[in-house]
């Protein structure tokens, strides 16, 4: 089946970064045509008349684990954030739990317009996120999260080794470039400090045999960045790099308390920089040198983090920081808007090597595109906007009003199509069974 989009403001983010006023045609999972167009009798017509059509967005930093735990989690620096709640809730998973937990991520993520995400998974139950996410019809990139070592809560995830690279592999097998290549595995040691150097060699030679995608913390908190140089004797990433977890298949999320030697690796290996400003103001990391890695040609995408570290999952709200906490430092012309809509497109394409599927209106790309109305009050008036600006500026995870993966309609006026209207409800009963689970006091 066909499905014709009629009259939209096309920001296509192609080569030109041309915006064209007119139709985009959809053919099963691809962008068939773009231009004027004349429905044929079978399509299925949409009007987008005065509403702006966007690449999908891409959040390159998730944990869709979390999303049971918002709003449980605020005024800590990481390491306590880590210790005093993440990590008991995470352990307290149980299959049934981790399902809502990432449905209910998926959800807001899916009507906020964001059509692909990378996911740093908790130890356990890893298949239930897999499943939220092939259910869903979100493009998804993810694993187990990887953990062996560590003192304190740590303890109540960290595995054996060979229980943890043998249960990641085998999730690999079992879902990797599944769902017509929509589901991809990811190996996710957390970060340095809960890996021990034996775990993270083996990652390194996983990921080069399989030629897998490596997604880790680093450098986020000076005392993270602190207890691996007392660990490991020397910064956090010069000793990946010396493991060999520095490539153009890592994804390295956040990346702050970053020297200049760091930065070179980063650029010379092609790693990737996973960037989320709100969490990083939230849990007072501190603020990404992002317009220095954009300057030396460093990948940077976006994400919203886990939720309990922001407390939304709106690639809106990340745009928008990621812009305004660069500007006070490196003036108002930094981080302009159209940069800022290529990191949540074109550059997450690029993070997790899919530039040629997706990031941009293209025809042959994959459709995975969104549609934003920005007639509420809160973006009008916007006649003479431009249209970068008001994507950053003026609108709102709200405002999105369809959202299409691999052609398949996921949102539409006001409607998730794959996910059951009782999920906030099931979600509440799950956390009750986390939390007691937890034994923690909240
Ligand atoms: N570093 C290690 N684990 C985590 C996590 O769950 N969230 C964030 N923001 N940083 C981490
Ligand atoms: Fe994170």
């Amino acid at each position: 089946m066909a499905i014709l989009i009629k009259n939209g403001t096309l920001v296509t983010m192609n080569q030109e970064r041309e915006i064209i006023k007119g139709d985009l045609l959809v053919e099963n999972d691809r962008i068939q045509s773009i231009g004027k167009l004349i429905p044929a009798q079978e399509d299925e017509v949409i009007d987008a008349e005065g509403q702006l059509l966007l690449p999908g967005l891409i959040q390159t930093h998730v944990h869709l684990c979390q999303t049971l735990f918002r709003g449980m989690a605020n005024d800590l620096e990481l390491l306590d954030w880590l210790n005093l709640r993440i990590w008991p809730l995470e352990a307290a998973h149980d299959e049934e739990s981790l399902y809502h937990s990432a449905l209910l991520g998926i959800a807001e993520l899916l009507q906020g317009g964001t059509t692909t995400i990378v996911d740093m998974g908790t130890v356990r139950h890893t298949d239930a996120a897999f499943y939220a996410a092939r259910e869903s019809g979100i493009r998804y990139i993810g694993g187990k999260c990887m953990m062996d070592h560590g003192e304190n809560n740590a303890g109540l995830l960290a595995e054996e080794i060979d229980q943890s690279v043998q249960e990641s592999l085998d999730l690999y097998r079992r879902w990797h470039e599944t769902a017509q290549g929509r589901l991809r595995y990811a190996f996710c040691p957390r970060f340095v400090p809960s890996c021990s150097e034996t775990l993270l060699r083996e990652v390194a030679a996983l990921s080069s045999e399989l030629q897998a995608y490596v997604h880790t913390h680093a450098s986020e908190n000076r005392s993270e960045c602190q207890l691996v140089e007392e660990e490991r004797g020397m910064r956090n990433i010069v000793y990946l790099d010396k493991l060999g977890l520095c490539h153009e298949r890592t994804i390295l999320a956040h990346c702050i308390h970053v020297d200049r030697e760091e930065m070179g690796i980063l650029k010379e290996r092609g790693v990737h920089v996973a960037h989320c400003p709100s969490c990083n103001m939230k849990l007072s990391s501190g603020i990404a040198p992002v317009v220095d890695y954009l300057q030396q040609g460093i990948t940077v995408g976006l994400g919203a983090d886990g939720a309990p570290a922001n407390d939304n999952l709106s690639m809106f709200q990340e745009m928008r920081m990621a812009a305004l906490i660069q500007k006070p430092l490196h003036g108002p012309t930094s981080m302009p808007a159209r940069q800022i809509v290529e990191m949540a497109t074109l550059n997450g394409a690029r993070t997790i090597g899919l530039q040629d599927e997706i990031g941009s209106l293209e025809v042959g790309k994959k459709a995975d595109l969104v549609i934003l109305n920005p007639n509420e009050y809160h973006s009008c008036p916007h006649q003479y906007s431009d249209p970068y600006g008001m994507i950053v500026y003026q609108l709102a995870a709200g405002d999105v009003k369809f959202t299409m993966v691999d052609g398949k309609i996921l949102f539409q006026d006001g409607q998730l199509l794959t996910v059951d209207n009782d999920l906030a409800v099931r979600a509440e009963k799950s956390l009750q069974r986390v939390v007691a689970g937890a034994g923690i006091t909240l």
